[in-house]
């Protein structure tokens, strides 16, 4: 009664904070370079895909970033911007000849990176068009631009308002330059303001942006003044995201030697408060949150991540610095964009890490990590993707998680409890399989992005983050 009792207080030994999706994470190197892909089956009739195009510039490196890709100097005189069109641009009309792409459908595109708005207006132009000639796109496609505000000229608004992309994505982080200042952002902080109205005087309306929370030297009155500006702007859509100091960034350095103050515990009642202020907030401007820290507007979900994650389609990933999920391979291309631009300029992919073929066990444990961001599994769904139930798949995990109240169950569906939503990264690491904990071969491995953050938590063993495997006490019906 009383372990119980604890349990449900307090579930798991260590709560993780580190976003850990990019299932699964071990890669290795892949020393076949194109002929990689002729393991997969390329030449078969395709289906709904998502379409991502890695852009590897930013102006500035935010001094914690995991995104970061190179640099692109504002004057570009050795025309890096251009060399690497042609060779984005010559890369997607490669990967678009494979029956597999050219004969799929297109349903959502997104162009990130790095920073997807810092390609000069004639440059997106090329890679937009190239897109829309190579592949076929779903007529009620979303096409989203992520960017920095710094980047929205006139001349890119006028042609944006115009143009295919249909949702634009802004990294706002904050409304107050004292904190842009204290990360490092490339942009000042009147110019995402600047940003919007421009484009919402267009007519443009499907604006996202992200905020970030629990920044160094952040306070209370700071975090009320960004809500307050959210709630005036008239966005539909945003994201909050704690933020986090990546290992070995100049944050962490900066933090260490005293120069910058340690942002507080994410467990700290501060902390705890900003997270559940904005929860709140959002409900009053009539936002639900439909994944987990994505808040929107009815109608203004991001269509990209609902095709991704939850629907669970192939993903391909285009340009340095992306990961493509397709056949049970997981494929990397490092962000090296000279390798980039000579590897394709020789007429090949620059495939840099990749997946062993994922077993169907993997492949259903995938999916459930990325579902369970929409917060629930629903049972037909799962047997109309893998043929299998998911209660006789995963009778122990259930089991586990009913047991600390995290989920619950009924006939249908499995969902996150209000507790499994606070502990959401350790319960879907329930789901990560036995083979993949402690694999610290994996860090020696090159990655980026995201997938360095999910080969850290996975890195540890089980126990750190799961506590000791228990007995199943009951399997639920
Ligand atoms: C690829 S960037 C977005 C677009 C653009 N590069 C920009 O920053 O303006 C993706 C988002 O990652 C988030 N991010 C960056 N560094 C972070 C950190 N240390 N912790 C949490 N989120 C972070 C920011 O909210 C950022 O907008
Ligand atoms: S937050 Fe955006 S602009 Fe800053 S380094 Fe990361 S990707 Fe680049």
């Amino acid at each position: 009664m009383l372990i119980d009792m604890l349990e449900r207080t307090l579930p798991y030994p260590n709560k993780c904070h580190l976003p850990f999706i990019l299932y699964p994470p071990g890669m290795h190197r892949n020393h076949e370079g194109s002929e990689f892909l002729k393991r997969i089956n390329l030449d078969q009739q395709g289906g709904d895909t998502v379409l991502y195009i890695g852009i590897p510039f930013c102006r500035t490196r935010c001094k914690s970033c995991p995104y970061f890709i190179s640099a692109l100097p504002h004057s570009d005189q050795a025309r890096h911007e251009d060399a690497f069109v042609d060779a984005l641009v010559k890369d997607i009309r490669n990967w678009a000849r494979f029956p597999r792409w050219k004969t799929g459908l297109i349903r959502t595109i997104f162009i990130g990176g790095g920073t997807g708005s810092i390609l000069g207006t004639e440059n997106l132009k090329r890679v937009i068009n190239t897109v829309f000639e190579c592949f076929t796109v779903a007529d009620d496609y979303e096409m989203t631009l992520e960017g920095n505000a710094r980047d929205f000229t006139e001349d890119k608004i006028s042609y944006l308002v115009n143009s295919p992309i249909n949702r634009v994505s802004l990294g706002v982080q904050s409304f107050q330059s004292e904190v842009l200042e204290i990360i490092g952002s490339p942009h000042a902080a009147e110019e995402s303001i600047r940003a919007i109205r421009a484009l919402q005087d267009h007519g443009f309306e499907n604006i996202q942006l992200d905020l970030l929370y629990n920044l160094p030297g952040h306070t209370m009155d700071i975090w009320r003044r960004d809500l307050e500006i959210l709630t005036e702007i008239g966005i539909k859509h945003f994201t909050i995201y704690l933020y986090r100091i990546h290992k070995d960034s100049l944050q962490a350095n900066l933090i260490r030697t005293g120069q910058v103050p340690q942002p507080a515990d994410p467990e700290s009642p501060m902390a705890k408060a900003m997270y559940r202020e904005s929860r709140e907030i959002a409900e009053s401007m009539g936002f639900h949150m439909y994944m987990v820290d994505h808040f929107c507007k009815p109608g203004f979900e991001n269509m990209y991540n609902h095709w991704n994650w939850k629907v669970y389609v192939d993903t391909l990933a285009i340009g340095p610095g992306s990961y493509s999920y397709f056949d049970g391979y997981r494929l990397g291309t490092e962000g090296d964009v000279a390798k980039y631009i000579e590897t394709v300029n020789r007429g090949e992919f620059l495939i840099s890490s990749v997946s062993d073929r994922l077993s169907p066990r993997v492949e259903r444990e995938r999916y459930i990590i990325f579902a369970l961001l929409y917060y629930e599994i629903e049972y037909a769904y799962y047997e109309s993707k893998f043929g299998t139930d998911f209660r006789s798949d995963f009778g122990p995990e259930i089991a586990r998680l009913v047991r600390k109240g995290l989920v619950d169950i009924d006939e249908e569906r499995m969902w996150l409890t209000p507790l499994g939503l606070e502990w959401h990264l350790n319960v879907i690491m329930e789901f990560f399989n036995p083979a993949f904990w402690g694999d610290e071969a994996s860090l020696q491995e090159p990655n980026w992005s995201l997938n360095g953050v999910m080969v850290e938590v996975g890195a540890r063993p089980r126990s750190y983050w799961l506590g000791e495997k228990r007995e199943v006490f009951f399997a639920p019906a």
